[in-house]
């Protein structure tokens, strides 16, 4: 049985300045790898864990997500009268029918959290799930959100993805301590956002998938700005634990940073060599390229 998860939110108001100049006019969530937007992803993976609403936390330069979800009419006439028939399953199918789409603007960029803060009116107070469409995460089985809403489920807390990370890199992830509970969840202890190497208490690093209870929006609320001066969902996060369980989640599969450079190129070169169309002649080039 599918786990009860209605509801999740794509904070997607970032400047995504790691890609300029390609953001000021595409937001990088729709940043292809392969054929369909980092966007896309993230959707499919909200809708294998269960979700019927989508809540997009845009920007007013971001039309272009909002278009993506639209009906295209002229697009999709033209594929009919040709007979295309595939590729209009595929302009129609982005979302499937019981799924719907809301659109909330995040007026100005101060933070993660703010940006999950406006979406509040549309969550009310109930459980929600989060996705940060820049980490692609790629598995064979079931998608990461999907483990852990049924992880949540079992006894109603909270769940946020984690991830070993080098030790000099703590200062780009909140880091959890947090004690083991089983082979894939560990009870958190405390979190903190971007600390230096030296004062970090693990490098177990939150990466972009949570699962919450409502009652974090109101904490939130009240949450001042942190790191870097931005509201941080962390902060709330840190605030949480004194009311509630939240378990640091080891998901199974494979997260590629496409926030970066390098993290969009891995992707779509493992995308490619999934694909049967594309592995071959992928495999060569790569072998070619380094040789
Ligand atoms: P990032 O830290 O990746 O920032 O945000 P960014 O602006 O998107 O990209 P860079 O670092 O400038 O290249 C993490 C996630 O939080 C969202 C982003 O869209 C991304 O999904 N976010 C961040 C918001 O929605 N609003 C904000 O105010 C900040």
């Amino acid at each position: 049985m599918k786990p009860r998860l209605r509801k999740v939110v794509f904070p997607v108001a970032g400047l995504g300045t790691r890609f300029l100049p390609a953001s000021k006019v595409v937001a990088k969530e729709m940043l292809p790898v392969l054929d369909k937007p980092l966007i896309q992803y993230a959707v499919d993976e909200a809708v294998d864990a269960g979700a019927d609403t989508l809540i997009f936390v845009t920007n007013r330069y971001k039309h272009a997500i909002a278009d993506y979800f639209d009906t295209a009419f002229e697009l999709e006439q033209r594929l009919e009268r040709a007979g295309k028939h595939d590729l209009l399953a595929l302009v129609r199918n982005v979302v499937p029918k019981h799924v719907r789409c809301v659109f909330v603007t995040q007026a100005e960029a101060l933070g993660l959290g703010h940006a999950v803060l406006c979406a509040r009116p549309v969550i009310g107070d109930e459980p929600f799930g989060v996705i940060l469409p820049d980490d692609l995460i790629w598995n064979r089985g079931h998608g990461a959100l999907r483990q852990m809403a049924e992880f949540a489920a079992k006894d109603d807390v909270g769940a946020i993805a984690v991830e070993e990370v080098p030790r000099e890199q703590t200062q780009k992830y909140g880091i959890v301590d947090a004690e083991k509970a089983d082979a894939r969840a560990a009870l958190v202890r405390h979190v903190v956002e971007k600390p230096k190497p030296d004062v970090a208490p693990s490098n177990l690093a939150i990466v972009g998938r949570y699962v919450l209870p409502g009652r974090i929006l109101e904490l939130l609320e009240t949450t001042k700005p942190g790191a870097g001066g931005e509201i941080q969902l962390t902060d709330a996060i840190a605030a949480l634990l004194g009311t509630g369980k939240v378990y640091a989640y080891r998901f199974e599969g494979t997260r590629f940073d496409c926030g970066s450079k390098l993290g969009l190129v891995k992707a779509t070169l493992h995308f490619a060599l999934q694909d049967p169309a594309l592995a071959e002649a992928t495999r060569a080039f790569v072998a070619a390229a380094a040789s």
